[in-house]
């Protein structure tokens, strides 16, 4: 989707030549007067006649409209005209949106939006205009393919928010592209050629490390899960230099099951379909990436996946079996169902290598956070309380909401082992946080954060699909780390030193595709 943010008065929305127009009319107009161009007139009068409600999602569609150039209107309310409440009405319109003959459409505020607001209709429209075709065999491509976003001024806030929200929207299709894609045609293999084709961007690098290098590097517990399967692990690494060698990179880890059978300890049929969801850690990794190739901010970033798949085989680890991680602590594999933890405990380690300033990883790891927090909210884990309110903050900014969990000390009781330094699993009683714990024996002082998007990486039911969460929280918090990070100490081998230093960013113009014309 080509996206274009355009100064556009009412009348001047009258005038565009477009398949559709969409109106957006909130509460804060009608207590105003409506303007006396077209759109203004008609919007006024519908209301006073008692057809058209300005709460949030109810529409009017109109078709001919004499003095508007769009074949097709449509008004729609959006209530306080919150970025939420633009989201929420957006997300109504998919049917229209992707309606044949629709190939231009103008999304026009008919009151002053923030930047806010901007974005979130960016957010909206291209969510309900993803597709998957990849394994249909008679995919049709949904007609639209330009959307021009009129908003009555131009401002820098307006501007800045839209070509975030364009960037953001681009790596959640990445992400949710590859979450979709079945376990077949989306191996460890094939995420790792996606992470060498995005990594072709500007100031990055990859690194693909297969199973003799992981077991070179002592991943005891991730070469474990790996070995009941026919495919290759892939330990997937990502760099992003936007800033000088001496800053402090931020460590993204998403966890990368392309499918998850529970292995020997096997899980029930119903439903395993979806458990090729279970690399959404890995896409929105990806994810984040592509924005990052678009947005080129100055900052550094890593991007490591473990990648494999966890399977029942004769070859499978079993319950009992004790594993040595690569930090030298000792598993015993109570459940070979919770590999989750077993997988990124290896890489959180080796993000020590990094010197990071935050270490944030991505893993759809419990049913148990399902549980406590539904689709709505991922649940968040951290050590450091700035880190987990900077990633609230922008999981809030980004409509890509999140939750802090506790990590108190007790909550690892559950975890000792009479044979080994810790179990893989405590009981049922909160899931999630006894998950978290195991993670955290792996992190050191690094200020750490988890996000358990259990919940909220996909749909299921009749909306069955991936839904690119949580790229956007993690855009908007890396975003916000610009200039922020702590040099890192002389000693840190950052990435950087891998590649010439990057130019200061200030120096650098912002590349986005989406032009913003006048
Ligand atoms: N990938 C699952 C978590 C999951 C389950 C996500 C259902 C979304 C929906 C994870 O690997 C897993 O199986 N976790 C177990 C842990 C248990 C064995 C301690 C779970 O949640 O049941
Ligand atoms: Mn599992
Ligand atoms: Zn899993």
């Amino acid at each position: 989707m080509n996206f274009e943010l355009k100064a556009l008065t009412a009348a001047a929305a009258a005038r565009e030549k477009c398949d559709l127009l969409l109106v957006l009319v909130s509460e804060q107009a009608a207590s105003g007067t409506f303007g006396s161009d077209a759109i203004g007139a008609m919007v006024a009068h519908a209301v006073k006649q008692g057809d058209f409600a300005l709460t949030c999602g109810k529409q009017l569609p109109l078709y001919q409209v004499p003095a508007i150039a769009a074949r097709r209107v449509v008004l729609l309310g959006t209530g306080a005209g919150s970025a939420r409440d633009v989201r929420n009405a957006l997300a109504g319109c998919g049917a229209v949106l992707k309606t044949d003959g629709i190939a231009k459409a103008v999304v026009s505020f008919a009151f002053d939006a923030d930047a806010q607001a901007v974005a979130a209709a960016v957010q909206a429209v291209a969510d309900a205009t993803y597709l998957y075709t990849h394994t249909k065999s008679q995919a049709k491509p949904i007609a639209l393919t330009k959307l021009v976003l009129g908003v009555s001024s131009k401002t820098a806030a307006v501007t800045a928010a839209f070509n975030t929200a364009v960037a953001q929207q681009e790596g959640v299709n990445t992400a949710r592209e590859w979450a979709n894609r079945p376990a077949n045609h989306a191996t460890p293999t094939l995420l790792a050629n996606a992470a060498k084709s995005i990594a072709k961007a500007a100031r990055m690098s990859c690194k693909i490390h297969g199973p003799a290098e992981v077991a070179k590097l002592g991943m005891g517990a991730f070469m474990a899960v790996a070995q009941g399967s026919r495919e290759p692990l892939r330990f997937i690494e990502l760099h992003y230099n936007g800033a000088a060698k001496s800053v402090a990179p931020i460590v993204l880890v998403g966890k990368g099951i392309t499918f998850d059978t529970g292995g020997i300890s096997l899980k029930p049929a119903a439903e395993m379909d979806e458990m090729k969801f279970d690399m959404g850690g890995a896409a929105s990794v990806l994810g984040v990436f592509q924005a990052l190739a678009r947005l080129q901010p100055a900052i550094n970033v890593v991007g490591l996946i473990p990648a494999c798949e966890n399977m029942p085989d004769g070859a499978a680890i079993k319950p009992g079996d004790v594993v040595t991680s690569m930090s030298g602590q000792t598993i015993e594999i109570l459940n070979t169902d919770a590999e989750g933890r077993l997988v990124l405990c290896d890489v959180l380690h080796y993000a020590a290598r990094f010197k990071p300033s935050a270490l944030v990883d991505m893993a759809t790891l419990t049913g148990a956070c399902v549980i406590a927090l539904g689709g709505l909210r991922s649940g968040l884990f951290s050590t450091s309380d700035e880190l987990a309110a900077a990633l609230q903050t922008a999981g809030d900014a980004a409509l890509d909401p999140c939750w802090r969990m506790p990590l108190d000390e007790e909550y690892a009781d559950g975890l000792k082992s009479n044979f080994a330094d810790m179990g893989n699993v405590a009981g049922r009683a909160a899931g999630a946080v006894t998950a978290a714990k195991f993670l955290q024996k792996f992190v050191g002082d690094i200020p750490w954060a988890h996000l358990d998007i259990a919940g909220t990486a996909w749909k299921s039911g009749a909306a069955k699909g991936a839904t690119g969460r949580p790229v956007g929280l993690l855009v908007q918090y890396l975003l916000g780390q610009q200039g922020k990070a702590a040099p890192a100490p002389a000693t840190a081998k950052t990435s950087a030193s891998r590649k010439s230093a990057a130019k200061p960013a200030a120096s650098r113009r912002t590349r986005v595709t989406a032009k913003a014309s006048a």
